[in-house]
């Protein structure tokens, strides 16, 4: 089957369903999303998560969970809307499509004064629909820019999973290596693990192993030799938040893979879609970054827990790589070089 085929967020037949990625690589399975309580819990246990992935399967999620909302009452329609979009939005902090996603919701929301309940409804179902679709456009066109900075028969570094099931199609910092791949290129393709949740191996190596690219899966802490060894020629990851002066969210790990990537000379690149650059936050020391629960890292993925009981732990599931340490940012509008305050807002304010 073709990875293209396996979509994380599907709505057919008036039905919502997700990929539980929780279950990768081991089992294929879609889940039904009918409720706020539905959406909320897949986001919180990423069975559907990378940002813009979040963001498009939140759009669908909120309006899934007003869709059966009876009232004639705009007002009242409009105050419950409002409960559901706080609530949803609840479910995960870092990742700024979550709310971007939402807040369009909302907006199509506040621009209906003169409209029914069931015409509100209709607009909210053609929002999450065009969310979905712009993000699959912006995949591709982050491809396109991005293969331009890539050359056939490159070994490439990966960290997390920002391919096709993190997005609504083709991936962010996956995408230009999928181009690449239907031309011939060869890329020789390095995968962190991405400890805990592992989403590298589970994830990253399920879906190019799919698409026959030649990957090959390392542990986190391999980063470093893989580079002295030569192996590396440039460094693409994903982006859950970037601030406005180019500090960059992203699955933990990253930043220390970027300070790598500068000892060694090799060309860091982070694939941040407009949809993800919040320009409301100055810098990265003002991101929220996600903390999540110690078994994560001691008992999730072992039969026997692999720490001492009582232990204290330290989960964030984020880190902020500084924007000194980014060679370049990748969006749908074109290719952003540091400094990168200006770039980004004309990145996201141009058509
Ligand atoms: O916790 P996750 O799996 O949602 O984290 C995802 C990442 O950090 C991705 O690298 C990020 O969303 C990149 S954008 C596709």
């Amino acid at each position: 089957m073709n990875v293209f085929d396996i979509v994380p967020v599907k709505f057919k037949e008036g039905k919502l369903f997700l990929l539980d990625q929780s279950l990768l690589p081991n089992e294929e399975r879609y889940i039904e999303i009918k409720t706020k309580e539905d959406i909320w819990n897949a986001i919180y246990k990423l069975q559907v998560r990378g940002a813009p992935a979040i963001g498009v399967a939140a759009a669908y999620g909120v309006y899934m969970s007003v869709r059966d909302i009876e009232t004639e009452h705009v007002d009242s329609f409009k105050e419950q809307f409002g409960e559901i979009k706080e609530y949803i939005n609840s479910a995960r902090p870092t990742a700024v499509n979550l709310s971007w996603a939402l807040s369009r919701m909302e907006k199509i929301l506040l621009q209906s004064q003169d409209k029914t309940v069931n015409e509100i409804k209709a607009l909210l179902f053609a929002e999450a629909e065009k969310i979905r679709l712009e993000d699959e456009a912006a995949c591709l066109a982050m491809g396109e820019h991005g293969l331009s900075l890539l050359k056939p028969g490159m070994g490439i570094l990966t960290h997390c999973n920002a391919g096709t099931i993190a997005t609504a199609k083709y991936g962010t910092c996956l995408s230009p290596i999928y181009l690449g791949q239907q031309k011939g290129y060869d890329f020789k393709v390095f995968a962190d693990e991405t400890r805990p949740l592992l989403q590298g191996a589970r994830l990253t190596a399920w879906e190019l192993l799919k698409a026959g690219v030649d990957v090959t899966l390392i542990c986190d802490n391999m980063a470093s030799i893989v580079m002295k060894n030569g192996w590396i020629d440039a460094v693409v990851v994903g982006c859950d938040r970037m601030a406005a002066n180019g500090d960059g969210a992203n699955k933990i790990g990253t930043s220390g893979i970027a300070i790598l990537a500068k000892e060694y000379g090799i060309p860091f690149y982070m694939y941040v879609p407009t949809s993800t650059i919040d320009l409301a936050t100055p810098t990265g020391d003002d991101i929220t970054i996600e903390l999540r629960d110690g078994e994560e890292i001691y008992k999730m993925w072992y039969e026997k827990e692999m720490a001492p009981a009582g232990v204290k732990t330290y989960n964030p599931s984020f880190d902020v790589t500084a924007a000194k340490y980014i060679t370049a940012v990748i969006t749908e509008k074109g290719i952003v070089y540091p400094p990168y305050e200006a770039g980004l807002r004309q990145a996201l304010e141009s058509k």
